[in-house]
């Protein structure tokens, strides 16, 4: 393929990476395959976010995706220890994870792809929806507790299926993803509760999730997310491509499996512990 078959800011990445930086793989991976406007559209966007990540610390783009939603509201605090990172891989969330003030950080990572070791960080290549990866989160889980089970403190899902093109194929592999995840929240994540002699309320873990639009969420996001939660909000961080259908929910203080008990009254405020040092 000649330069000139090439569009215009593809050819000037390429003429960019000759000097200073690496040659773009990516790029000369999938040179044969540049057939439309489109495609050739998405490898430039692609190997912009590979170069932008590139120069920085992080593996991915995503990490600013992460690092807004935390920055606002308020999630890698010192008390936030034990995350548990699904969709992991290339590993950007679970390095942002462990830069959290307070050290002593525990990330246990999932993903259907193999991910590069990070220290601090225990992979575990699977299907978050398989039952066998489930198992392992719960051993790993084991194994941080020393043979008393923890409970996350948060609990971060970055899962999108890959795009099939069919809106409602794709609009239901992401709601899958979306109720397996909450429903992991009761065996993975912590709980608030009154918390040593002072009876101090400790608020209850924290969920992120990616989600994609689709017409059950108004629904689940009152139904189960309200219920369940203290607080829930919905957000696209302004690192999230405009075009895309993402958001995120952050839902904090989770109150446990209540939709099958009696909902408790909320504790006073007045005794809820004051978390210093956020991020
Ligand atoms: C957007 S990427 C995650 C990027 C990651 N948060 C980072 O910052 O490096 C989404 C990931 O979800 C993973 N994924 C999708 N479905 C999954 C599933 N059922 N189980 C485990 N991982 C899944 C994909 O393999 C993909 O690596």
């Amino acid at each position: 393929m000649t330069s000139s078959l090439l569009p215009q800011p593809l050819l000037s990445l390429c003429l960019r990476s000759s000097s200073s930086l690496r040659p773009p793989l990516l790029l000369l991976h999938h040179r044969r395959t540049i057939k439309t406007k489109s495609s050739a559209a998405w490898l430039v966007r692609q190997q912009t976010d590979h170069l932008v990540a590139s120069r920085g610390a992080f593996r991915a783009r995503s990490a600013f995706k992460l690092l807004e939603l935390s920055k606002h509201y308020k999630i890698l605090k010192p008390s936030c220890k034990l995350i548990i990172d699904l969709g992991a891989a290339p590993g950007s969330w679970s390095q942002v994870a462990l830069q959290g003030k307070g050290g002593g950080k525990v990330v246990v990572a999932v993903d259907l792809l193999p991910m590069a070791p990070i220290p601090g960080v225990h992979i575990i290549q699977g299907d978050f929806l398989d039952q066998i990866t489930q198992a392992k989160i719960k051993q790993k889980l084991l194994l941080a507790g020393d043979g008393l089970r923890l409970k996350a403190d948060l609990v971060m899902s970055d899962m999108g299926s890959n795009m099939s093109g069919l809106a409602s194929m794709d609009q239901e592999a992401s709601w899958k993803l979306t109720k397996m995840v909450f429903e992991f929240c009761k065996v993975g994540l912590r709980v608030g509760h009154f918390h040593g002699q002072d009876g101090i309320w400790r608020s209850g873990g924290t969920m992120i999730m990616k989600h994609f639009a689709c017409p059950e969420i108004a629904e689940f996001r009152r139904t189960h997310l309200q219920r369940c939660f203290e607080e829930v909000y919905y957000d696209k961080p302004e690192a999230c491509r405009k075009e895309s259908a993402e958001g995120y929910f952050v839902c904090k203080g989770y109150k446990g499996d209540i939709l099958q008990k009696a909902i408790e009254p909320p504790a006073p405020k007045e005794k809820w512990a004051e978390e210093e040092g956020d991020l």
